[in-house]
């Protein structure tokens, strides 16, 4: 039985690629998992949001430009296992209570993330690795390598340039309404940080991340401290 379905896939993949090469296949079959399994979610093919209705009512995060954000080893991780990024979902004041002194998540009002097998994972991220719609921006980013003390990395993100106010640098501390970034060296091209970091609006017009007009050198040790953080280690 094995046997003869082994021998009637072969047939069966052998009529499909006729002439086309393997990875293409992959590829197409990968953009269609996309278009059935996550596009009702998730915005394949652009552009981001140009009202705030439509930026507040987004069910998932754009991924027209996922091939130009992401890590793909740590697409397929997270895919198999996917872990919460965004302390209180999409829109943070659809899922927040009043706490006794400010407000805290509500965890009944957001659902877990749906988990891929291994193989489906894989061609997941093939294909979201070739949506780029912003290879303009990322080609303006060069972060050279380095390293920056948890300590520095700390004062200018908290006390000098106040994004502690909106991200978490631990899972329990740092603001609600923007994504965590305790593992954001593992899941995002330094390029795409710097270029965001640069300018949210050039991504997402409409997105509440303020410009901060933060210099050269300073987006090189926000960088620099985002991809400490993912290491791990304490918070000195
Ligand atoms: C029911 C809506 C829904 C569906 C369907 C869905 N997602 Fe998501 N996805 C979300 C939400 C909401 C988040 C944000 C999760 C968070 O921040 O913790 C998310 C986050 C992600 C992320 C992390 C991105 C980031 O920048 O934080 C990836 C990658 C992803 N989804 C891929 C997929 C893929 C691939 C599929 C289809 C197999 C899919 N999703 C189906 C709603 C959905
Ligand atoms: C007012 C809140 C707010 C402040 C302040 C803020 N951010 Fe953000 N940030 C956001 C939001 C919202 C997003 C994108 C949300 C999304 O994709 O769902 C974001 C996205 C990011 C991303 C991309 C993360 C990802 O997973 O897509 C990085 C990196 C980042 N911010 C760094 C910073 C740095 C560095 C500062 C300080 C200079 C800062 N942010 C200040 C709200 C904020």
């Amino acid at each position: 039985m094995r046997k003869f379905l082994s021998v009637l896939s072969v047939l069966i993949l052998g009529a499909q690629v006729a002439g086309a090469p393997p990875l293409a296949m992959a590829a197409s079959s990968g953009m269609e998992l996309l278009q059935n399994r996550c596009a009702s979610c998730h915005n394949l093919t652009g552009p981001a949001p140009s009202t705030l209705p439509v930026l507040w009512a987004r069910k998932g995060p754009d991924m027209f430009y996922a091939g130009n954000k992401y890590r793909k080893d740590w697409l397929v991780a997270w895919l198999t296992h996917p872990t919460r990024i965004r302390p209180a979902g999409m829109f943070y004041a659809d899922h927040l209570k009043p706490g006794p002194e400010r407000d805290v998540v509500d965890p009944s009002t957001l659902a877990p993330h749906m988990a891929l097998s291994p193989s489906d994972a894989r061609l997941a991220a093939e294909a979201l690795m070739t949506l780029r719609a912003h290879d303009d921006l990322i080609a303006k980013e060069n972060i050279p390598p380095g390293s920056i003390s948890k300590s520095m990395g700390a004062l200018v993100f908290d006390k000098f340039l106040g994004c502690i106010a909106c991200h978490r640098v631990s899972p329990d501390y740092g603001g609600l309404s923007g994504p965590e970034l305790y593992t954001a060296g593992q899941r995002l091209d330094p390029r795409f940080m710097a270029s965001y970091i640069r300018s949210p609006q050039a991504w997402d017009p409409k997105i509440w991340m303020p410009n901060k007009h933060v210099s050269d050198s300073r987006i090189v040790q926000l960088v620099h401290y985002l991809q400490a953080l993912s290491k791990g280690g304490s918070h000195e």
